[in-house]
């Protein structure tokens, strides 16, 4: 019991999220139990407004749930102050977004290097973990490049590297493929899946991308601010097969 308690980085506990628009109260989620485990990979699909940006958002603490508790890393979120949360998010979370947040007046390696330095420390002390996370997002050669000078693909791994770069508990990717061809997209999710299975990083992806999201161990479906089903493939299921499995869910909650 103790080991299995040990083995969650992040649980969420009856979420619910309610936006006020002038006179509309929308629910974005409702009571969504939600338990994701150390070095687990998991994809979030649904269809547009269904609330996975909303969930991803509240699991990483930029946002603040209406009802329900998360627990990030063994953090109560809702015990703690904006200040506490904040370096909670910062030494436990990476983000990447569809349309990559980089800064463009910084190169791609002081793009990479920015959470430790908003975090007080050093890049002269981190000069391996750069070089590591450079070589593997494939980007040796492009670190002295500015934004506009790298492509879609490129700014993707480098706002990946940035990620990884605080080694956080848990990477979270809202559409990380959503502005890539699926070849580029491919790559990402390699990059993903190798950080997952290669450093013990717990990842979670929204994506409505049957190719992406068989990227997954386990693929978790929204509709309408609820979890409606939810699969878990045999590890040795090739990605055809998840595939094909994922968009019969798909159509099957569609109808
Ligand atoms: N800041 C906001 N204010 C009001 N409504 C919002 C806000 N953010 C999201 N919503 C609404 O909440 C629902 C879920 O949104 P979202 O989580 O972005 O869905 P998804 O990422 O699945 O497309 C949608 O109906 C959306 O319009
Ligand atoms: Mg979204």
């Amino acid at each position: 019991m103790q080991q299995e308690i040990k083995d969650i980085v992040l649980e969420a506990n009856l979420l619910t999220k309610r936006y006020q628009l002038g006179e509309h109260l929308v629910q974005a989620l409702k009571e969504v139990d939600f338990v994701v485990k150390k070095g687990e990979f998991v994809a979030i699909m649904g269809p547009s407004g269904s609330g996975k940006s909303t969930l991803l958002h509240l699991l990483g603490g930029l946002d603040k749930p209406s009802e329900g508790g998360i627990s990030l890393a063994g953090n109560q979120l809702s015990l703690l102050d904006d200040k506490e949360a904040t370096l909670v998010r910062r030494h436990n979370v990476g983000f990447v977004f569809q349309f990559y947040n980089l800064l463009p007046t910084l190169t791609a390696e002081e793009n990479i290097m920015l959470p430790l330095l908003i975090d007080g420390q050093k890049s002269t002390d981190h000069q391996e973990r750069l070089n590591r996370l450079l070589n593997l997002v494939g980007l040796a050669d492009r670190r002295d490049h500015k934004p506009d000078q790298l492509s879609g693909g490129e700014q993707q791994r480098v706002s990946l590297a940035r990620a990884l770069v605080t080694n956080p508990a848990i990477v979270l990717a809202d559409e990380p493929t959503g502005n890539l061809d699926s070849k580029t997209g491919k790559t990402i999710m390699e990059l993903l899946r190798r950080s997952c299975d290669e450093m013990a990083q717990t990842v979670i992806v929204v994506t409505h991308d049957p190719l992406a999201a068989a990227f997954s161990d386990r693929t978790v479906f929204l509709l309408d601010g609820r979890i409606k089903n939810e699969i878990m493939f045999p590890p040795d299921m090739p990605g055809a097969g998840r595939r094909h499995m994922i968009i019969e869910t798909m159509e099957t909650l569609n109808s």
